[in-house]
């Protein structure tokens, strides 16, 4: 336990997971994305921590929640240099570099007006090009789209 640890900024956690090295603007996208708000135990969540790689970060902190490697994934697409840190009896037991998956269904949405998705109830399905930087393009309408475009269902 290091709870003596200056930067230590939010309550350690005894049990669950740790999303550290979130880039501060998307945390609360990060949170939508793993449905944190319906969730049932403490969730603590910082901004505009300093960072010395990504300027301002984010860090969220849930406790009795381990993520699926599917959400561990979904993560990379907001923040590809995020951390998951699982903690068992307040020990960091293991630290998860995410990685974007191959393909992405139904978190993002397409930015062409004119997809199909975006006109009937068809759930929106990306493969992904190349993760850095991050290039999607629509299985749909074949639109292709950056970080900059990508924006949660
Ligand atoms: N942490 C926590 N509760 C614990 C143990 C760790 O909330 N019981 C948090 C720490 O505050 C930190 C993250 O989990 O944000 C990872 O912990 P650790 O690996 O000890 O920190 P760093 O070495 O700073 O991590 P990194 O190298 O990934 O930056
Ligand atoms: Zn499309």
């Amino acid at each position: 336990m290091r709870e003596t640890k200056k930067e230590l900024k939010v309550p350690a956690i005894k049990e669950g997971t740790v999303i550290d090295h979130i880039p501060s603007r998307v945390t609360f996208k990060v949170m939508r994305i793993l449905d944190l708000r319906e969730f049932n135990h403490t969730v603590s969540v910082a901004i505009n921590l300093k960072s010395k790689t990504l300027g301002k970060k984010g860090i969220i902190k849930v406790s009795n929640r381990f993520l699926t490697e599917d959400e561990v994934n979904k993560i990379a697409i907001l923040a590809p240099n995020a951390t998951v840190n699982i903690i068992k009896n307040y020990e960091v037991k293991e630290k998860i570099k995410v990685s974007l998956p191959d393909e992405i269904h139904n978190i993002i949405k397409c930015s062409n007006p004119n997809c199909i998705t975006n006109n009937e109830k068809v759930k929106t399905l990306f493969h992904v090009l190349n993760k850095s930087p991050l290039q999607v393009i629509c299985h749909h309408c074949e639109r292709v789209m950056e970080s900059k475009d990508i924006t949660l269902i």
